[in-house]
């Protein structure tokens, strides 16, 4: 592995020493390599993939009280300390800024394929076991209730029922997790979410099953 790659894996967890359970240096861990696994079946350029995907969560602002261009900048310093090519720092920026779920549908054919593949990797951490192990984590986190059998969320609810059914932590999974295999980008990211799909489809059943004793 590139000394490059070496120093960035230090510098980030470092920088996420003490982070949530949901993106601390396991989840980046797991995203790059996602990341590469997917960057092996596409022609792209690996370093800005590696990088992007070992940065992509130092520049979120929620690090950094909301201060996007803070949290860039750090990056970016950290990257000409290591002496990559201006060229590649920009890419690698471009992409940790672009890379989250808000810019979901808008990611027209002229984004960079590194871009995409490391997006891909980011949100299939977000479904399978995984996904669920997170979700819960998250919804524990803010006390929210795991289900409320009331207010049972399902796909396409009108806006009414989503406002009753919004903080449990099983909405989020039609609030999100559910469309993110239809978000996917590359033919490899598909495969992997597909299964995780199936998964998160089962424990659903199963989770409903168990909720409803009878
Ligand atoms: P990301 O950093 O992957 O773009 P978030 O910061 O929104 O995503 O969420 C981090 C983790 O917490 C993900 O696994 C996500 O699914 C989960 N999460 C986010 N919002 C909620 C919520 N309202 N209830 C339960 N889990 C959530
Ligand atoms: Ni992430």
């Amino acid at each position: 592995m590139s000394d490059i790659i070496n120093n960035t894996i230090d510098f980030v967890k470092d920088k996420l020493n003490g982070a949530e359970a949901g993106h601390d240096w396991f989840h980046i861990e797991r995203v790059w390599k996602l990341s590469k696994k997917i960057a092996k079946t596409e022609n792209c350029q690996h370093e800005v993939v590696e990088l992007a995907a070992l940065l992509h969560d130092i520049a979120d602002p929620k690090f950094h009280n909301g201060d996007e261009t803070l949290a860039l900048k750090i990056s970016r310093d950290f990257l000409k300390s290591q002496n990559v090519e201006e060229e590649i720092i920009n890419q690698v920026l471009f992409i940790i800024q672009n890379i989250s779920f808000k810019n979901r549908g808008e990611a027209p054919e002229i984004l960079p394929i590194e871009l995409k593949i490391v997006q891909d990797a980011d949100r299939i951490d977000a479904i399978g076991a995984i996904g669920v192990a997170r979700t819960f984590n998250f919804g524990g986190f803010k006390n929210n209730l795991m289900y409320h059998t009331d207010i049972a969320p399902k796909l396409n609810m009108s806006k009414e029922e989503y406002k009753k059914s919004n903080g449990t932590t099983i909405n989020h999974f039609y609030e999100k997790l559910l469309l993110l295999k239809d978000l996917m980008n590359t033919k490899e990211g598909k495969k992997i979410a597909e299964e995780r799909h199936q998964f998160m489809l089962t424990f659903l059943d199963q989770f409903y099953k168990e909720w409803n004793v009878d």
